[in-house]
């Protein structure tokens, strides 16, 4: 009882409870950024819409599994980067790609979407569900609206009808947007990966350069 007691409660806290916002990486940068906003409010359309049954937001270390290779993180996740989530979505099952990263691989606002509304319209032949609830169909007025969604071909709404996300599909962009987990952190530094070798010199440009490595070949 005493040993599990300590193993369980007593090391973990020793361990990360006294974790707080540092200053890190090359440009001393304050790390963790707690979420404001529509980004934070996001977190819990994330949440209800059940993301993290398919998408995991944690890194594995280099060597356990492909995550360096495919992109998902230049180092694991630590627990830093979790200090301000209220609800961790770490997930468990990876159906889809691990999103830990998103918001520096997918930058495009109007490419999450169009996915969101309709996956398969960006990624052919994806599984991922669509979340047409989260956007509204109506019809033009005049101009269409500026934050429209561009589909094209079959995918393409009829003439005279457009579809706009609605607040929820915002605040998930947002969220999906504010998911960056690069800086180096004492705990994990940025590794020298077979990629990177040329930046990870001593280069205070090292992390600006790495980063560019996370853009996926779409
Ligand atoms: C049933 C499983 C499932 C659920 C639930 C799901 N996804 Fe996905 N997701 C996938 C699959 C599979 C892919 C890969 C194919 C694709 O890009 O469409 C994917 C891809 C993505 C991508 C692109 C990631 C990349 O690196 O290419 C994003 C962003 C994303 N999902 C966000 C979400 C969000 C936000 C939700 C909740 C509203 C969600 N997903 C719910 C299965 C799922």
């Amino acid at each position: 009882m005493a040993v599990t007691w300590y193993g369980m409660l007593v090391a973990p806290s020793r361990q990360m409870g006294g974790q707080q916002q540092a200053n890190v990486g090359p440009g001393n940068e304050r790390y963790p950024i707690p979420r404001l906003g529509p980004a934070h409010r996001g977190a819990e359309v994330y949440r209800s819409n059940g993301c993290a049954y398919c998408h995991t937001q944690q890194v594995r270390p280099q060597g356990y599994g492909s995550d360096f290779e495919r992109g998902w993180g230049l180092r694991m996740s630590a627990a830093q980067d979790f200090l301000f989530e209220e609800t961790v979505a770490l997930g468990q099952v990876r159906m889809g790609p691990d999103l830990a990263n998103v918001g520096f691989r997918l930058t495009d606002e109007a490419w999450h979407y169009a996915h969101l509304y309709n996956p398969k319209s960006k990624v052919t032949g994806s599984l991922m569900p669509q979340y047409p609830f989260l956007f509204k169909e109506q019809p033009i007025k005049g101009s269409p609206s500026g934050d429209a969604l561009v589909l094209t071909g079959a995918f393409a709404p009829p003439t005279g009808v457009e579809i706009v996300p609605t607040k929820e599909a915002r605040e998930l962009v947002a969220y999906l947007m504010s998911l960056k987990s690069q800086v180096p952190l004492f705990e994990t530094p940025l590794p020298a990966g077979p990629k990177q070798d040329a930046e990870a010199t001593a280069s205070s440009e090292g992390a600006g350069n790495a980063q560019t490595n996370l853009a996926l070949n779409r």
